[in-house]
């Protein structure tokens, strides 16, 4: 008496049928938690997008790989809470084409990086960890502070992530180059639009402790500096079920 699975097995049309079967049922496990995605996505009313400058440094960040060994991405477990701070939300990342939530963490996870840590820290640290963290294996990034910034086609680029859905005025395209240059020199006249565009919480100060140069460094540091920082979303208190 031949068991049911060898029988499955020999039967060419009926064995496909169990394929299909058992992986549409693992489908609809992913597939369905999608048709709630409404209610399941909680909302940033606050979130402002990338400046220029921080988006900059967001593609220094990709170019350099830091997403090889940083993630951006605290989960819901107690001790990345306690060491990380509040847990990442979906809407935290609206903005971010592609996300760099990332899968390996060699070094610690940077989604609650920014503020942590002076600008100055961040420029030692990335010019020779070792100045900072003596035990770091983390390499070093110098030519980030030699680098003059690439900022012509910001304004193409922000014309992008609009298409994307980052929701650039635009003002704020226009004003792209104008508005790196004057995010990282706050005593020039360039400085006055980065806050009527971005906001006055909008981290305005010489990043690589260099007015007169755009480095690599100052997009770096203040795209680091913003990390965490665009919504207070996931620093408020969980509504208990039901309210
Ligand atoms: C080879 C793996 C590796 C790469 C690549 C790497 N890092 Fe790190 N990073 C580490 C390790 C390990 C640490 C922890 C030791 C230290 O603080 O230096 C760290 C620490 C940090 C910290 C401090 C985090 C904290 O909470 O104290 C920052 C910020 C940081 N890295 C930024 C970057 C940036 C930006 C890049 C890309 C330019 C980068 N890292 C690339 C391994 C890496």
């Amino acid at each position: 008496m031949p068991t049911f699975h060898r029988r499955l097995e020999r039967s060419a049309i009926g064995f496909v049928l169990a394929i299909i079967g058992v992986s549409a049922i693992g489908g609809f496990v992913e597939i369905a938690p999608l048709f709630t995605i409404d209610e399941t996505v909680e909302e940033a009313r606050d979130m402002r997008v990338y400046t220029p400058l921080e988006l900059a440094g967001r593609n220094v960040y990709i170019r350099e790989g830091c997403y090889a060994c940083h993630s951006q991405m605290i989960r819901t477990l107690r001790d990345e809470v306690e060491r990380y701070g509040p847990f990442s939300l979906a809407a935290e990342s609206q903005y971010d084409h592609p996300m760099l939530w990332g899968s390996k963490r060699t070094g610690p996870d940077l989604a609650r990086i920014g503020g942590k840590y002076s600008d100055a820290w961040h420029v030692a640290h990335l010019i020779n960890p070792r100045d900072v963290v003596p035990v770091s294996v983390m390499p070093r990034y110098g030519w980030l502070q030699r680098n003059a910034l690439r900022f012509e086609d910001l304004g193409r680029h922000l014309a992008a992530q609009r298409a994307l859905g980052v929701p650039y005025s635009e003002a704020m395209i226009a004003n792209a180059a104008a508005d790196a240059r004057g995010q990282a020199n706050p005593d020039s006249s360039e400085a006055g639009g980065v806050a009527e565009r971005y906001g006055k919480a909008t981290n305005i100060r010489v990043f690589d402790g260099d007015p007169g140069r755009l480095t690599e460094m100052d997009a770096l540091v203040a795209y680091l500096q913003v990390l965490g920082r665009l919504t207070d979303a996931a620093h408020k208190p969980v509504p208990a079920a039901g309210k």
